[in-house]
């Protein structure tokens, strides 16, 4: 139930309004994401790489209906590759890419034009020497975003994508995308969706977890296990090995602060593992789904809230 009414809230601009404009600890926004700058995303990214960890940093903003706004993501998203590659970090840190950042959801000729942004992105980070990996979002775009992957992958065949295992469709898409080379980083999916389309119980996810797991670690391609359930870590780590895989051939996913410690223990076990870091001005429909993922993440955010009056 209160994960619906956030998952809700992070759509409402209204709401959005106010808790923007809320005299929010600094810590709160700060647990999740890396600062709004560049350089934020930077230092963030220089300190995980000095604990072991990879890193794929995203620069949020989602849902833009202006193509103005559109090209100056993309531009954005060229300007991070260009300090990734200036910093000697391409081997440690990649970029994760939503299509509706760069006007997947314009009115007229939103797909193209998100897919000539990507294009220009993924160009850019070929000439850094790192990759990209769409992020999904919700259901109704998935079809549109998996075919601007094959579209992209065409040219430049490392691009990842991301499949959500609440989806019912996702076992069938991981049998897709499980070829040789596929990047795809399978997560539970974080977006309000109707029972159509998507298992409702938490249980029905794990074990469809589970399932979309198992072809993506039997299969050809680099399977990114992206989740904090232990476990599912552990299911995953039993898998590589029945599945024959090095450590080198998949690689753990976790969100910049959730379970940091867990993602240090398993770089330390000689696991790779790549925190996924957001940084930049437009945090709100991030932050408002990890709520909605955790009740404790909730309490600290009302604890933040109460701390200011
Ligand atoms: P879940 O939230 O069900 O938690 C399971 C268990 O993990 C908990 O019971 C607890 O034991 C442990 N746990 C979780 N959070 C914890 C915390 N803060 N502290 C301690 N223990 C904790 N979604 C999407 O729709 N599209 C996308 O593109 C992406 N991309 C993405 C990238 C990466 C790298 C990650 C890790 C996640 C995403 N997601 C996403 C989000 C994803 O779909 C999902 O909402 C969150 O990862 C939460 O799901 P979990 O698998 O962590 O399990």
């Amino acid at each position: 139930m209160l994960r619906r009414v956030l998952l809700t809230a992070a759509r409402s601009n209204r709401i959005k309004r106010t808790v923007v404009r809320a005299p929010l600890s600094r810590g709160m926004i700060d647990r999740f994401v890396a600062g709004e700058s560049l350089e934020d995303a930077m230092v963030a990214t220089r300190q995980l790489v000095a604990h072991g960890l990879l890193v794929s940093i995203d620069r949020l903003g989602e849902s833009t209906t202006d193509g103005v706004q559109a090209q100056a993501t993309a531009d954005a998203y060229v300007q991070l590759l260009d300090a990734i590659a200036a910093a000697g970090l391409s081997e440690f840190a990649e970029v994760s890419l939503k299509l509706s950042s760069l006007g997947q959801a314009l009115m007229s000729d939103g797909e193209q034009i998100a897919l000539d942004h990507a294009r220009t992105v993924c160009a850019a980070a070929k000439a850094a020497g790192t990759t990209v990996t769409l992020d999904m979002e919700d259901h109704t775009t998935t079809d549109a975003t998996l075919g601007a992957l094959r579209q992209l992958r065409a040219d430049f065949p490392d691009v990842g994508a991301v499949l959500q295992a609440y989806l019912r469709r996702t076992e069938s898409d991981c049998r897709d995308l499980a070829g040789e080379g596929s990047r795809i980083r399978l997560c539970k999916g974080a977006y309000r969706e109707p029972s159509s389309v998507a298992y409702q119980a938490q249980a029905e996810v794990d074990l469809s977890y589970v399932r979309c797991l198992r072809v993506l670690m039997h299969g050809k391609g680099y399977p990114m296990v992206a989740t904090h359930d232990p476990r599912l870590v552990a299911i995953a780590a039993a898998m590589a090995l029945q599945a024959g895989r090095e450590r080198n051939e998949y690689e753990y996913q976790m969100l910049f602060g959730v379970r940091p410690d867990e993602q240090r223990r398993l770089a330390t076990r000689g696991e790779k593992v790549r925190v996924y870091l957001p940084y930049g001005t437009e945090w709100y429909p991030y932050l408002t789904r990890r709520l909605a993922e955790r009740p404790a993440n909730l309490a600290f955010f009302l604890r933040a809230v109460a701390s200011r009056r």
